[in-house]
């Protein structure tokens, strides 16, 4: 059975809600999945799993959550070749450039782990709504594929 992990850091809840919608699609899609908030994760977590998984809002000016940090680090120094990524997040447009890029961030760090990217990025203003969740959809699907 395929296996995915999927990683969050979520405020107020808007992450969160993403991270769950990735669930849900994968779990309908016969993958094995386990989710866990940041702060009791770690990047070696990957290394058990088919489908390495982020989720992270954007705090500051374009940057991480501070509990994103640690994790974020260590990422770019583990070994992930031969594993699929995807990265996903909440932001506020009104950050201009920096909208969402926490993914952005996130996706360095995988491709320096040398791990393969799966699917298309999704960046969400704040809540997913019904468009959004369509492409956490098809995001799934291309992860799983
Ligand atoms: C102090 C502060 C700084 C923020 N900075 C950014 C930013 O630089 N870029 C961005 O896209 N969103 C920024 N946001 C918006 C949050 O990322 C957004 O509200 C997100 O939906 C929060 O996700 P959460 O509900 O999972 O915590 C900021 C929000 C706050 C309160």
């Amino acid at each position: 059975m395929t296996q995915a992990k999927i990683v969050y850091a979520s405020l107020t809840g808007n992450t969160e809600e993403i991270a769950n919608a990735v669930k849900d699609n994968l779990e309908a899609a016969g993958v094995d999945v386990a989710i866990d908030d940041i702060d009791s994760a770690s990047p070696s977590d990957f290394e058990s799993v088919d489908i390495a998984i982020v989720a992270s809002y954007t705090y500051g000016d374009g940057d991480l959550p501070d509990e994103a940090v640690d994790f974020y680090e260590e990422l770019q120094t583990t070994d992930l070749n031969g594993k699929k990524f995807g990265v996903l997040g909440s932001g506020d447009t009104s950050y201009g450039d920096n909208f969402c890029k926490a993914v952005e961030l996130f996706e360095e760090a995988f491709a320096k782990a040398g791990a393969t990217k799966g699917a298309p990025d999704v960046k969400v203003e704040f809540a997913p709504e019904d468009e959004d969740l369509d492409n956490i959809k098809k995001f799934t699907d291309a992860i799983v594929k």
